[in-house]
């Protein structure tokens, strides 16, 4: 097969897919594997029978059965979820959006991968542009997304001491240095793989920076605000004409639907709505057709603050202490950290002066049926710096037994590396 140089790029192996098929691999080979390694969210059986009362809500009537199974949506998104969705937010945050403003993709990977494209890369007049990342360890389905060489650059953060045990990144205003050929900035907040949740004022911070550059501002919310809203602190939505903000119905609980909503100005919306066309032809519409119902009944905002938000904000605190005794049983002279757990639903493991690479300690821990990421996969555009290769993303958004016990023998494997 000769391929094309687009080819080449996207069918060829990378570092991500050698990683996620390795994950896969082990998992398919081990089905005692704990698994920790992935984004999935949790299964929770209440909001899980929300959605089905919904669905069969929506099975039952004969004309949205219709609209579900039988017709195209529109290029852009179903218009009456569109509106539905701009007017939920703009009751609850006041941003003065419609439906003009709201494209609706298949995932929100999908939404990133063009807007990303629509705005990096190759230019027509010889020049390239290229997606800056304020804060790196940064999402790392973001790594291979662009289609031409150098697509990110980066800023190391600056590392805050919470307390002994904790820390956490912080964006580094005196080394952001973007210039003419950035195309637009992206954080995802809160962040994966680290739980941060950059501050309101560092989002208004960057927002000003982004607008001086004629930059636009993506802010990736798959884990909230506004929803699912896995969030510990008390950080606030943020929207402005700059700013493009990517929704997902994933972390709430529905993965399987593929559906993103990115809200941006309106030029941006025509522009990604028309790549979006060309690309996927139409949306789905289950997704959609569901998140109407959530939002109209009053679902949504229920279901995030009573159940979703609870459950992550408990799980996080347990996992911390699970971790905290299983490091206590071992004797506490390993100079382990973790990143102050805000939100989303890791734990970042700081392992300074780890003697070997967290690759490595990924390795041992597979052999011991866990699977977590190793750190280094998440310095997208970053030069070498060894704080990457001493962090570990940690998920603890699987069952009990599997993070408790999952979680002490990553401190076992820790322990043995350092001595
Ligand atoms: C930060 C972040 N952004 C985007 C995505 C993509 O999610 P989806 O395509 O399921 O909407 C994920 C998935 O794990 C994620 O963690």
């Amino acid at each position: 097969m000769k391929l094309s140089a687009f080819g080449e790029k996207f069918a060829g192996s990378s570092g991500i897919v050698e990683l996620m098929d390795d994950l896969a691999s082990a998992l398919r080979e081990n089905p005692q594997m704990r698994f920790m390694g992935g984004g999935n969210p949790a299964h929770l059986p209440q909001v899980e029978s929300i959605f089905q009362h919904r669905l069969e809500g929506i099975l039952q009537s004969s004309e949205k059965r219709h609209q579900l199974l039988g017709v195209y949506s529109s290029p852009q998104g179903d218009p009456e979820f569109r509106r539905e969705l701009a007017d939920y937010l703009n009751r609850q945050f006041g941003w003065g959006i419609s439906e003009t403003n709201i494209t609706v993709t298949n995932g929100s990977q999908a939404a990133f991968f063009l807007l990303f494209n629509l705005l990096a890369g190759d230019t027509a007049d010889g020049g390239r542009r290229h997606i800056h990342l304020p804060v790196v360890p940064e999402y790392i389905g973001y790594a291979d997304i662009g289609l031409s060489e150098g697509f990110f650059t980066s800023t190391r953060p600056e590392i805050i001491e919470a307390s002994t045990r904790t820390f956490k990144y912080a964006v580094d205003f005196d080394e952001l240095k973007l210039d003419l050929d950035t195309a637009a900035l992206c954080v995802s907040r809160p962040t994966n793989p680290t739980g941060n949740v950059l501050t309101d004022a560092e989002v208004e911070h960057l927002d000003a920076v982004a607008t001086q550059y004629g930059a636009p501002l993506i802010i990736d919310g798959a884990y909230g605000p506004p929803f699912p809203n896995i969030l510990f602190n008390e950080a606030k939505p943020y929207f402005s004409d700059n700013t493009v903000l990517v929704l997902s119905l994933s972390k709430l609980g529905l993965p399987g639907v593929r559906t993103g909503m990115v809200i941006a100005n309106e030029e941006i919306t025509r522009a990604l709505a028309n790549a979006n066309t060309i690309a996927s032809l139409a949306t789905g519409t289950l997704g959609p057709a569901l998140a109407t119902e959530l939002i109209r009944c009053g679902d949504l905002e229920r279901l995030t603050a009573d159940d979703i938000r609870p459950f992550y904000r408990q799980r996080a605190e347990q996992s911390v202490r699970w971790l905290q005794d299983a490091f206590e049983r071992i004797g506490d002279d390993i100079p382990w950290r973790l990143h102050a757990p805000e939100g989303a639903f890791f734990l970042w493991l700081w392992l300074d002066g780890m003697p070997i690479s967290s690759r490595e300690l990924y390795e041992r821990l597979k052999a011991r049926n866990v699977l977590v990421v190793p750190g280094e996969e998440f310095f997208i555009g970053l030069q070498d710096w060894p704080h990457s290769r001493q962090c570990l993303r940690i998920s603890y958004a699987q069952d009990e037994p599997t993070v408790r016990e999952g979680l002490a023998i990553i401190a076992q494997e820790v322990a043995k590396a350092y001595r």
